[in-house]
């Protein structure tokens, strides 16, 4: 990994093994975005890549020279105002009313490995070789606002890190209208769009579509990242597919309001363009103040889909994602959510650890309900102490039992949120996100907590940090079931208001840290109503996140394989529930919801006892099956097979860091009668070892599995064959490979 700066071009060029990033001081000053790609070779002067012609009709700075267009320049730091009238990446309203801005190198510096960024969440090193930081300093003279532009490179991966850091060097106060981490501008626009978006219970689906002249975009203007988009965005080649071609993906370390958009110009240019979105955003800059922007990811190569999946599975696992959970495989859980909603005693629950235990569970999670007056979710939000009716001796007493049973115990908790219906409440109405003389939109009748507010996160940390002291708590289930609405914070003046949304997260994010820091040992699980807020920034703080709050398999497949675009199985929370399934009531096979959820941290969403012997004896034998082989589903290579959002099928894989093991999984929605023949291509073996099929007890070459495929035929199709069990919908197989 190398970053150059030629002086007599004033060229920067960043480059690892796999990738290169070129810029230039443009010569009116400005940052010139020249190539981002596949590592090419450095040159004295890489000059010559920008592109200047003359264009009718085009603004130029430069008198009597019509070729230099900021209409027609690559930029990295795009502003308002000044010729170029795509989108700009920064908008700064001065005091005069004025929002151009014009922003001039000055100077740079390289730093070995990578700065922290205060209070945000951010990709990190643990050693300086591991990345390299360029920080380029370009001032607005007018404003005196200068931008300290981070691009970090590492030495792995074709991944670059992006961020800006604005200062007030000036002598009058400007307000930051936008504020965007990362702008890139492409040289064509011959791409496939690739998003993940969806609703809840149907969170990150797989959306393409082609890039076509104009802007087209994703965001959430709802305070979290949302169902509905995700921070994440790839732009491939149209005939990449997932294990060859171009592809870039781009992933905003963020979780509230977000804007990620591609802007196709009249000459086909492409600018991508992320950050916190512009339409709820503004920051009022004193003389001396400083803004940092979230991070930006982007990652490119031109080895597939999966390739660029597995180059972010492995940062955000190991560089972003932290703490004593990090590299360990995660204890397999049971949940009381679905098998008892709010009607439990602490018996109850304790029963339902006991059958847990017996079948080999570790962690048993009591979920929504043990709190304040939380008799239904009409109350108690914000009363963050155990309700001595349901549980006498508090959440230690119930902690102890559990403990005593050889199992570790976790909690749920909803901290940004309360009810009208508690004591929080009662003491401290103003603490809600509310504005002056409207009605609040309560949102599963709960409203939202001003979390920009110190006191607030105060308030509720103290309540959290007591009981995390005082009782055996090994888990924290981190949810938040609504979306922000009226944002409006008492605490703060009219004219930064604009500010509310980012000081929210930023609370969430400081609470986050403080329980974090202080309890290091807690597994945290982020959640939104399941996937709501499942995004890079809440990685960092926790490894795993609820990824839907559907659990149906077949559901699932989808959900999880979308989610795997960006996120490593290792952070996807993934259950087995009951049958039929609680949101679309579907009947699924006991094994098919098991080799589902394997791909992912695993557990169990329902009461045990309510099962058969038989069925006991099958989960038995998944859980045993989960930990042998968790660490490689967890931290393995992990290959997308087949897409259940084109056909009747699905499959993915993974592998062991050896290649000696892997783990492929089948599934099938619906039977099929009288099938043809089929073979599914396996990725990410060994060629010349043999391996041994699980189900079949045959062995093939690596090769042979990968070119030729692993045999799914399905002989059983159409008959029912003596003493072998026919095949019925939602058909599913795990087989494990072993090389001899
Ligand atoms: C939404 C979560 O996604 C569920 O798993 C559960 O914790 C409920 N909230 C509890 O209210």
């Amino acid at each position: 990994m190398k970053i150059v700066y030629h002086e007599r071009s004033k060229v920067f060029h960043l480059w690892n093994d796999s990738i290169s990033y070129v810029m230039m001081a443009l010569p009116n000053g400005q940052l010139g975005q020249l190539y981002f790609g596949k590592k090419i070779h450095d040159r004295e002067d890489l000059s010559d890549l920008l592109e200047l012609a003359v264009r009718p009709m085009a603004s130029c700075p430069f008198p009597g020279d019509r070729s230099f267009s900021l209409e027609h320049v690559k930029q990295e730091l795009p502003g308002f105002g000044t010729g170029d009238y795509r989108s700009p990446a920064v908008e700064i309203l001065q005091q005069n009313g004025s929002r151009i801005s014009d922003f001039q190198y000055q100077s740079h510096r390289v730093e070995a490995g990578k700065p922290k960024l205060a209070g945000l969440p951010a990709t990190y090193v643990e050693q300086k070789e591991e990345a390299s930081t360029l920080v380029v300093n370009v001032k607005d003279s007018v404003t005196g606002i200068r931008a300290e532009l981070f691009y970090t490179i590492f030495a792995e991966g074709g991944i670059l890190a992006r961020s800006i850091c604005y200062h007030n060097e000036g002598a009058q106060s400007v307000q930051l209208t936008r504020a965007m981490s990362l702008c890139l501008d492409l040289p064509d626009c011959d791409y496939e769009w690739l998003q993940l978006s969806g609703a809840w219970a149907r969170e990150r689906h797989v959306k393409t579509r082609r890039l076509t002249m104009g802007i087209q975009s994703i965001g959430s203007l709802r305070g979290n990242s949302s169902h509905q988009h995700n921070p994440f965005l790839v732009l491939k080649r149209p005939s990449a597919t997932e294990n060859q071609g171009e592809v870039m993906g781009f992933s905003f370390i963020y979780s509230g309001n977000f804007l990620m958009q591609a802007e196709v110009d009249a000459h086909d240019n492409t600018r991508v363009l992320a950050g916190i979105h512009p339409d709820t955003f503004s920051w009022i800059l004193e003389p001396g103040d400083s803004f940092q922007t979230p991070e930006a990811v982007m990652v490119y190569t031109d080895q597939g889909l999966n390739a660029m999946s597995q180059t972010f599975h492995g940062l955000y696992q190991k560089r972003l994602a932290r703490g004593s959970w990090r590299d360990k495989a995660r204890p397999i859980l049971i949940n009381n959510w679905e098998a008892t909603y709010f009607n439990f005693t602490e018996d109850k629950l304790v029963q339902i650890a006991e059958k847990g235990k017996e079948c080999g569970v570790e962690l048993f999670v009591l979920d929504d309900g043990w709190f304040g007056e939380r008799s239904s979710d009409h109350a108690g939000l914000g009363d963050w102490v155990a309700n001595p009716g349901r549980l006498p001796q508090g959440i230690a007493g119930i902690a102890e039992r559990i403990d005593n049973l050889g199992m570790k115990f976790g909690l749920w908790f909803e901290p940004e949120m309360i009810n009208e219906d508690s004591d929080l409440y009662r003491a401290h109405p103003d603490w809600v996100l509310a504005a002056p003389q409207r009605a609040k939109s309560h949102g599963r009748h709960q409203y939202v907590l001003d979390f920009s507010r110190v006191e607030v996160v105060d308030c509720i940390y103290g309540m959290m940090a007591k009981i995390l002291r005082e009782a055996k708590v090994s888990y924290i289930k981190w949810d938040m079931n609504r979306s922000i609405t009226e944002c409006y914070s008492a605490a703060l003046p009219p004219d930064r208001q604009g500010e509310v949304y980012h000081r929210y997260i930023l609370g969430v994010y400081d609470l986050y840290e403080r329980l974090t820091q202080e309890f290091p040992g807690v597994l945290f699980e982020s959640c939104a109503s399941g996937g709501g807020r499942f995004d890079p920034g809440m990685l960092y703080y926790a490894p795993q996140g609820w990824v839907s709050d559907d659990t149906d398999a077949v559901e699932r497949m989808k959900i999880q394989y979308g989610t795997s675009m960006c996120y490593p199985l290792s952070s996807m929370g993934s259950h087995v529930s009951v049958a039929p399934n609680h949101q679309v009531f579907r009947k699924t096979p006991l094994h098919t919801r098991a080799n589902v959820a394997y791909f992912g941290t695993f557990g169990y969403e329902l009461d045990l006892n309510c099962l058969t012997e038989e069925e006991i004896e099958e989960v038995k034998g998944q859980i045993a099956f989960m930990k042998k082989y968790r660490s490689i589903l967890q931290f393995g290579m992990f290959y997308r097979l087949k897409s259940p959002f084109e056909g009747n099928e699905m499959a993915w894989m993974a592998v062991s860091n050896d290649r000696k093991t892997a783990i492929v999984g089948w599934y099938r929605v619906l039977n099929v009668v009288n099938d043809r023949f089929t073979r599914l291509r396996l990725a990410g073996l060994d060629p010349d070892l043999c391996y041994r099929n699980s189900l079949s007890g045959t062995l093939c070459y690596g090769d042979e599995l990968m070119n030729l495929g692993l045999c799914t035929t399905d002989s059983t199709a159409g008959e029912v064959t003596a003493g072998q069990e026919p095949c019925t919908d939602f058909e599913s197989r795990v087989y494990v490979l072993e090389a001899d």
